[in-house]
């Protein structure tokens, strides 16, 4: 490196002198050297060149990276809640209706309660079955104690038992 440097001082010294100095020689050397100059000049262009390809690549897979972070993200939280349905479904809901929905449990069985899974269950609109959920039905209870958003996370959990089938 320190001799490009010294090559385009050089060069750049030379090319500065008056011109018309009439020696052949001396416009040789100075082509010479200019030339290698200007081949150093796209050498250095083409690094540039690769460097930037290399920081596209870097930002992209940092990109990537971001995207992938923001979907980890996003999709916690509704994994959160399903799990945070699963819970309440087991503590309130399962000994009527049954862990897998079925109501074939001692309790459900005497009520009569349905298969989350069959038609007559899943062909209810979201609004019936938190209906049922938040005022109650027949010999089921209200849960009053439950906020919307858990209503609507226990309403996608019933609804999950039906394409489980
Ligand atoms: C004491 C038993 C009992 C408990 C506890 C219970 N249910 Fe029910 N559930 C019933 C009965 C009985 C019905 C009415 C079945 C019918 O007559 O259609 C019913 C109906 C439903 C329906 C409407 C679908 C249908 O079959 O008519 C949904 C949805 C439902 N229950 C969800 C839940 C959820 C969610 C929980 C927990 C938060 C829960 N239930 C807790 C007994 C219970």
């Amino acid at each position: 490196m320190g001799r490009n440097v010294l090559r385009i001082q050089e060069c750049i010294a030379r090319n500065k002198e008056p011109t018309g100095h009439g020696s052949l020689d001396y416009d040789t050397v100075q082509d010479r050297r200019c030339a290698e100059l200007d081949q150093l000049r796209a050498d250095i262009s083409t690094g540039r060149e690769n460097m930037r390809k290399t920081t596209n690549w870097v930002a992209g897979i940092t990109a990537a990276g971001i995207v992938l972070v923001g979907i980890a993200f996003l999709s916690a939280p509704a994994k959160a809640d399903t799990a945070a349905a699963e819970a309440t479904y087991k503590a309130k809901c399962a000994m009527c209706h049954g862990a897998d929905g079925k109501g074939e449990t001692a309790t459900g069985k005497a009520m009569k309660v349905k298969d989350f899974a069959s038609e007559d269950v899943q062909k209810m609109s979201d609004a019936d079955l938190t209906d049922a959920i938040a005022k109650g039905k027949a010999k089921m209870p209200a849960f009053k104690t439950l906020t919307p958003d858990q209503v609507k996370d226990l309403v996608a959990y019933v609804r999950s038992f039906g394409k489980k089938k």
